[in-house]
């Protein structure tokens, strides 16, 4: 972008050292502050001051507790430059030019300021209420992140707009940023198009020397330019609001989004039913075809949790009501569904009906709680319903009245609630005229945020109604910090290939930048799916955080039976391996919700260190110990898969290939290429149900995947209600097991704690060995053998040690 009008500030006047770090005097003409905060050894937090006043709240992305964090640091001050240094990091402001640079103690960079052929500096500059940042970078350095974002997972030689867009809104096809070609994304099905449904600042800059990162969050909601073209610097620019910013010293991409994760939240543990298959379709239902999906769904041997109800089920699109004529009696057939395993979620958009005599409607005019235009009008925009009215989400009353809505919404047997058009989509009316907190505030301040704040209420909705149960609320937009409230999928892809693919970066771009509840619409949203392209996605969308088959309405069908016997076939064994495989994606979930580790996430975040990894968006780790290659072009029926260090189990055929070596693996229409990390124990149920709900096994089977190096490496299983808050009180077993491999011999060790929970049925483990023959086996004394490589054991909830000799 043309940065020729910005003014940079020149040169640092004065300092001085606060409890936190420092405080700097910038300028000779504009008089601003910057504020250096130390916030952990490896956190430093940036702030220049607008008009010498700080906003200590620029957004509603960090929920972390900055007050009481306490880290040491030092200062040194000389005359060219002052330095704030903590045991990690250490970050200079040279005086004249105004420069800042962060360094990690071993001397890489974090980052250094750009300086122009004029001498001028770009640390920060400003026009207006708009302001630029421009850094040094090189030509093959790497960056990722910046949430749901389209093509390469690698961000390197494109720019980026940030504000949430409702993608195939006719009013907004022409796209904002540009392509690599430097050409405009006019074609919003493309897979470049540009700006996408959600909005998360925070980005990872890997130079290729060290295979280091840092990382570094905006803490800035208003529309964001990012650009990564430039060979040598790299710059970002809002339009308006303030400089905040956190660095993360790195240089692990795990421990930056760790950081990243504890300023701006986690996930909560899920219900276990939102990790199942969900059935979503947008079609104009009534309940006796609802229940006749779900019907056919038992009678396929599908294993389905959830059925979804999109706009069609609404009165007119009222939200909050039902259409009486296709859904006379909403509570029974929620009650009849659920009889059957099934749960039931409704889409809720923003957008209420302007319409006088409609309780919702009236009841936000007479609360207050509805956006306004700078002239004091209720904004309207032009969405299902026709006339659209959206509610204020600034306002705590208007989250507060959302959240009633909703609870009473949900009394009707729901089990959570889909929240979508929340970019806000206004339709074919600009949403510009719309103002937020009783009008005081412009939308471009909070128009990214307004998904989060939606979700918000919605959360606080459901709690109300359902205090003892994990909420589950799926939204479309979303901001820094909405993995707290809601996973997000994709929003509305289309029915091919290269839309198959897409989705791969996309939710490892979601992943590294804290949301790891993603997923796609299986078969694709717009335009007819076909029996192969249906087949491959859901073998790679079973392999995903969040499962489910959505399609368009006036689209052909795309149910896992449409297309004949054979490919129900396939969809039902990729579905059924999901099912199998729950207590291991229950598992990689609750180690998100620790440590704020992607479930879905590139090889380059456990294999830093390998380059080949830096590039590859094609094929991604599914929690630990899976790695997924999808098929993603049509006829193929082979691919290339890297496998990284260590040893790799194809979880089809059990061969064992070292790794750090490309493999050609095949791919016959049955399965996609799926490996085990040899090291890891997958917990997996022993058949799929039809569906979570009741069912707890009284065997689980433990795979035991064999590394060929000697090594000791951890997995964990978490059993639980699935649902309530008792874990927070230790109701769960965790068993945690540390497998150690040292030559022939093998050793299993098994902690087990928490204080357990009324539906804890399992009484033994089946223990599959993967890659090796046991031949001497010892350890606890129920332990059975069942075939060469297959033993059970009775440990109950005690811990336990298996040793074992292989040949
Ligand atoms: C939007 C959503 C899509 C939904 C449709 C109708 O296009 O992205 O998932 O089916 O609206 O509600």
């Amino acid at each position: 972008m043309n940065t020729t009008f910005f003014q940079c500030i020149d040169r640092v006047t004065g300092f001085q050292t606060t409890g936190r770090g420092i405080e700097v005097e910038l300028g000779t003409h504009e008089h601003e502050m910057l504020r250096v905060d130390v916030l952990c050894d490896d956190v430093i937090r940036l702030k220049i001051s607008r008009n010498r006043v700080f906003d200590e709240t620029p957004t509603h992305a960090v929920c972390a507790d900055l007050v009481n964090v306490q880290a040491g640091f030092s200062v040194e001050n000389n005359d060219k430059e002052i330095t704030v240094r903590t045991s990690a990091m250490s970050l200079t402001v040279y005086r004249e030019p105004f420069v800042i640079e962060a360094r990690r103690a071993d001397g890489s960079f974090l980052l250094q300021t750009h300086v122009d052929n004029e001498g001028r500096g770009w640390a920060y500059a400003t026009l207006n209420d708009e302001f630029v940042v421009r850094r040094r970078c090189k030509r093959e350095d790497a960056f990722y992140g910046l949430g749901e974002k389209t093509g390469r997972f690698n961000r390197r030689g494109r720019n980026f707009a940030l504000w949430n867009s409702d993608v195939l809104s006719p009013s907004l096809a022409g796209g904002i940023t540009d392509t690599s070609d430097g050409s405009l994304p006019t074609d919003p099905t493309s897979t470049e198009f540009d700006p996408y449904y959600i909005s998360i600042p925070f980005f990872y800059h890997m130079p290729i020397q060290n295979a280091a990162m840092s990382g570094f969050f905006i803490d800035n909601s208003y529309r964001g330019r990012f650009e990564w073209v430039n060979p040598e610097e790299y710059l970002f620019h809002f339009e308006g609001g303030q400089y905040t910013e956190y660095l993360f010293a790195g240089p692990s991409m795990r421990d930056i989004l760790a950081s990243y994760t504890w300023l701006t939240g986690r996930i909560s543990p899920p219900p276990l039913w939102s990790l199942g298959y969900h059935q979503c379709r947008w079609f104009a239902y009534t309940q006796e075809k609802v229940e006749a999906l779900a019907e056919k769904m038992r009678s396929s041997e599908i294993p389905c949790d959830v059925i979804w109800l999109d706009i069609d089920h609404m009165d007119g699109y009222r939200v909050f009501t039902w259409d009486r004529k296709r859904f006379p009696t909403p509570e029974e057939m929620i009650a009849r569904l659920r009889g059957d395993g099934f749960r039931v979620v409704t889409i809720i958009d923003p957008g209420v009906k302007y319409e006088h005599g409609y309780a919702v409607f009236d009841e936000a005019v007479q609360r207050d709680v509805l956006c306004k235009t700078e002239g004091g009008a209720i904004y309207l925009g032009q969405v299902w319903p026709g006339r659209t009215a959206f509610p204020d989400f600034v306002k705590p009353e208007a989250r507060k009245w959302w959240g009633e809505l909703n609870a009473k919404h949900v009394r009707s047997g729901l089990s959570g609630i889909w929240n979508d058009m929340n970019e806000p989509a206004t339709g074919d009316i600009p949403d510009g005229a719309m103002r937020f907190d009783g009008g005081r505030a412009p939308h471009a301040r909070y128009h990214n945020q307004y998904a989060l704040l939606m979700a918000m209420g919605t959360v606080e909705g459901l709690l109300a109604a359902m205090p003892d149960k994990r909420t589950f609320v799926l939204s479309r937009a979303g901001s820094a910090g909405i993995q707290r409230y809601a996973a997000n999928w994709l929003g509305d892809n289309m029915s091919r290939w290269e839309h198959l693919w897409m989705g791969i970066p996309m939710a490892l771009g979601l992943g590294i930048s804290g949301q790891p509840f993603v997923g796609a619409d299986i078969g694709g949203f717009m335009e007819n799916s076909n029996p192969e392209l249906l087949v491959r996605w859901y073998q790679y969308g079973a392999l995903t955080p969040f499962c489910w088959n959505h399609n368009s309405a006036n689209q052909a069908d795309q149910y896992p039976w449409v297309f004949g016997e054979i490919v129900e076939k396939l969809c039902k064994a990729a579905i059924d391996l999901r099912y199998r495989l729950m207590p291991y994606i229950y598992a990689s979930f609750c180690q998100a919700a620790e440590t704020g580790s992607p479930v879905q996430r590139p090889l380059l975040f456990d294999f830093q260190s390998d380059l080949t990894t830096r590039e590859i968006d094609d094929e991604y780790l599914f929690g630990d110990a899976l790695l997924v290659a999808p098929i993603y072009t049509e006829g193929c029926t082979e691919r290339q898969v890297y496998l990284p260090a260590g040893t790799w189990h194809h979880w089809q055929t059990g061969e064992v290939f070292s790794g750090k070596q490309f493999v050609v693996a095949a791919a016959p229409m049955d399965y996609i290429p799926v490996y085990a990390r040899g090291g890891t124990i997958i917990p997996m149920w022993p058949s799929a149900p039809k569906s979570t709900m009741d069912y707890h096994p009284t065997t689980i089977e433990l795979h035991v995947f064999l590394p060929r190096e000697d090594s000791v490496t951890r997995s964990f299983l978490q059993e639980d209600d699935g649902q309530s808050f008792a874990i927070r009180e230790g109701g769960f077993w965790r068993t945690e097991f540390v497998l150690r491999k040292d030559g022939a011999r093998v050793r299993i060790e098994a902690t087990v704690s928490g204080k357990g929970y009324p539906e804890f049925r399992r009484e033994r483990f089946a223990i599959v060995i993967h890659g090796g023959k046991v031949t001497n086996l010892t350890g606890v004394d129920n332990l059975h053998r069942l075939t060469a490589d297959s033993f059970e054991l009775i440990p109950g909830t005690a811990d336990f040690s298996i040793e074992m000799d292989l040949t």
